[in-house]
């Protein structure tokens, strides 16, 4: 199952990395950021990445530009109306989510899908806030978009098995493995990822060891591709605390309290690599 035309909402890394995707795979592609700006900056990072896939010849420049051509950047949610496939990509925030969904509401096609990646916020609770909960799901790509085979694809209580069986057939149809998970604060993925990294940072802030150790220690020895820090700087400290905020509130467990580092490093600007500078610098 393919779609006609997918909308992504947010041309951040996850956005972009998502638009990649499907224009790859040969689906028009509309690419929604607040500012042309952010739009642009989207589309010029997937042409950057395809442009090494023809200089590594994994691709011809043919097909690259052809993959270009079919993501249209808008900084219009109404380019939407046309989109049978939805997947919002915008910053870890229930109340910013739900105000997008919102505007949806006078967008949308009847039957078109909505598809959200958060990282950790409730599947239930977003599609109670639009006009389809059983046309709503998490649709959970893994960071870098383009490279990681896993979708793990979240149903709420109201998804119903038409949604899920087609957002499970595009999610091979991209090319990636997609995973089932039921709705529950951070899934999996996250529920198992983010202690670990919220762990790794408490380790710095005690002087356990210095970043670059706690990296070596879990790539050597637990044979990580990254490090725990550098995984973080990755994904970006702001997202890592929101997913952080949303374990600990929702599963009322105090083992998932934010490390106070993460907090500071968020408020100081220090985001990771969007920022320039997290545990490593990027300047
Ligand atoms: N974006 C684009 N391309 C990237 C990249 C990135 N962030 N990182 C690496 N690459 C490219 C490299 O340029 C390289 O390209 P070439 O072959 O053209 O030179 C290629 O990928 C391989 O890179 P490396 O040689 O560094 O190879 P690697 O074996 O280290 O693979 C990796 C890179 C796949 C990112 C690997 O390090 C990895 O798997 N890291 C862990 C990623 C991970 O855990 N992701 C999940 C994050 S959590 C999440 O996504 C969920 C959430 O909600 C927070
Ligand atoms: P990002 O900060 O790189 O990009 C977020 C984008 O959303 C920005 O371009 C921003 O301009 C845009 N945005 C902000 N407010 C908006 C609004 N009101 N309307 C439209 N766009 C808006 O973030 P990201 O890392 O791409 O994360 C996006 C989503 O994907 C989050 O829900 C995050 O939890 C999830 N996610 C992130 C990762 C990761 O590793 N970073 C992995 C999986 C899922």
């Amino acid at each position: 199952m393919s779609f006609n035309r997918v909308g992504v909402i947010g041309a951040g890394q996850m956005g972009a990395g998502i638009a990649q995707v499907f224009a790859v795979s040969g689906t028009p592609v509309r690419l929604f950021d607040v500012s042309g700006e952010a739009v642009e900056k989207g589309v010029a990072g997937i042409a950057k990445f395809l442009g090494r896939s023809v200089a590594k010849e994994r691709m011809t420049q043919e097909d690259a530009d052809a993959a270009v051509a079919r993501i249209e950047g808008t900084t219009d949610l109404a380019a939407f109306a046309d989109c049978d496939l939805v997947v919002e990509a915008i910053v870890e925030n229930l109340e910013i989510k739900k105000q997008v969904f919102g505007t949806l509401k006078s967008v949308l096609g009847k039957d078109a899908i909505l598809a959200s990646n958060t990282s950790s916020i409730s599947i239930t609770e977003l599609a109670a806030s639009t006009d389809r909960p059983d046309r709503f799901i998490g649709m959970h790509f893994m960071n870098p978009v383009p490279l990681m085979k896993l979708v793990e694809v979240i149903r709420g209580l109201a998804t119903s098995d038409e949604t899920y069986a087609k957002v499970h057939a595009a999610s091979e149809a991209v090319g990636k493995i997609p995973v089932v998970a039921n709705d529950y604060p951070g899934f999996v993925s996250n529920r198992i990822l983010m202690p670990m990294i919220n762990e790794a940072i408490t380790c710095v802030m005690e002087g356990v060891a210095e970043p670059e150790n706690i990296d070596q220690i879990m790539k050597l020895g637990m044979n990580h591709p990254m490090g725990p820090l550098a995984l973080a700087d990755l994904v970006g400290l702001d997202t890592c605390l929101a997913i952080m905020e949303v374990l600990h509130r929702d599963l009322g467990d105090s083992k998932y309290r934010p490390s106070p580092l993460l907090r500071k490093m968020v408020a100081a600007g220090y985001l990771g690599r969007k920022s320039g500078k997290g545990f490593y610098d990027y300047a």
